[in-house]
């Protein structure tokens, strides 16, 4: 559908060497849309290999944002559409041993990469773009111990919304999309990747992790005109676990 469409816009993905974000590239690819994989990983020849363009952007360095923007532009002129993407999972036990180190490792990338792509990405996008920004169900499900992800994906939201009120005047929408756990390298090489993949079959009532085909359509969607009125929101993907309470979590307590 035209609505839909993404055929001929120029896109970036930070994070696009990996997981969610390389199913997004791939995705938008096969789209007819113009696609910057944005990696601190050298990923040519991957993005080659599936018909992106790969450019270097370390999210936690500001000048690497800012060169990493006016590269892409160079190579495929102005954006249309920004996936804020790039993240990592650190934990740092429960608050009351919390390690400062992780925490600012964690926020580096999280906070200040989604923060420094909303300060430069806008200058280098086309009016009537669509910044989307990858936060997490983390934001809004607490588990002790899951500090300071979750917190760094708090700020995600907060960083949407304020840049959706501040970027409107461009025509600019920023939304994020907040997913429960998904397979990927990310989830895999997590310190609780089995306690992860059981908590989600046991609380979300689709009783499985998310694959990352189960997010892209959302990104795709955000991204479209079908969107276009759809501003400063935090969609959450997560086959329904904050809902409520699952039946196999009921009937486990009823055991
Ligand atoms: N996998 C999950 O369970 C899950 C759930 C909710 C949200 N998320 C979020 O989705 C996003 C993608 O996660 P994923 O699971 O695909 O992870 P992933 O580890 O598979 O991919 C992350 C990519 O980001 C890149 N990256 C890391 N640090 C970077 C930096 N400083 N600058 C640029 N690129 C950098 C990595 O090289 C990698 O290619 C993250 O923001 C993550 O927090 C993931």
């Amino acid at each position: 559908m035209k609505y839909f469409s993404l055929q001929n816009k120029n896109i970036l993905v930070t994070g696009g060497g990996s997981g969610i974000g390389l199913a997004l590239v791939k995705s938008f690819v096969q789209e007819g849309a113009k696609v910057i994989l944005a990696d601190i990983e050298n990923c040519e020849k991957l993005a080659k290999s599936i018909g992106a363009t790969y450019v270097f952007m370390d999210v936690s360095k500001e000048s690497s944002v800012r060169d990493g923007f006016e590269t892409s532009v160079d190579k495929i002129g102005k954006i249309d559409v920004l996936i804020n993407n790039a993240g990592i999972s650190l934990l740092s036990g429960v608050l009351e041993e919390g390690d400062a180190a992780k925490w600012s490792k964690v926020f580096d990338i999280n906070v200040f990469g989604v923060m420094y792509g909303l300060k430069y990405g806008p200058r280098y996008m086309n009016q009537g773009g669509s910044i989307i920004n990858t936060a997490s169900q983390a934001a809004f499900t607490k588990v002790a111990g899951m500090e300071p992800y979750a917190a760094s994906k708090a700020a995600v939201i907060s960083l949407t919304k304020t840049a959706a009120l501040e970027l409107a005047h461009q025509r600019i929408r920023v939304n994020a999309v907040c997913p429960s756990n998904t397979k990927t390298p990310m989830m895999a090489q997590s310190e609780d990747a089995a306690y992860a993949e059981l908590m989600s079959n046991l609380f979300s009532p689709m009783s499985r992790v998310a694959e990352t085909d189960d997010l892209v359509g959302v990104f795709h969607f955000l991204a479209s005109e079908a969107a276009q009125y759809i501003n400063g929101q935090a969609l959450i993907v997560d086959g329904g676990w904050t809902a409520g309470v699952s039946n196999q979590l009921l009937e486990k307590i009823q055991e």
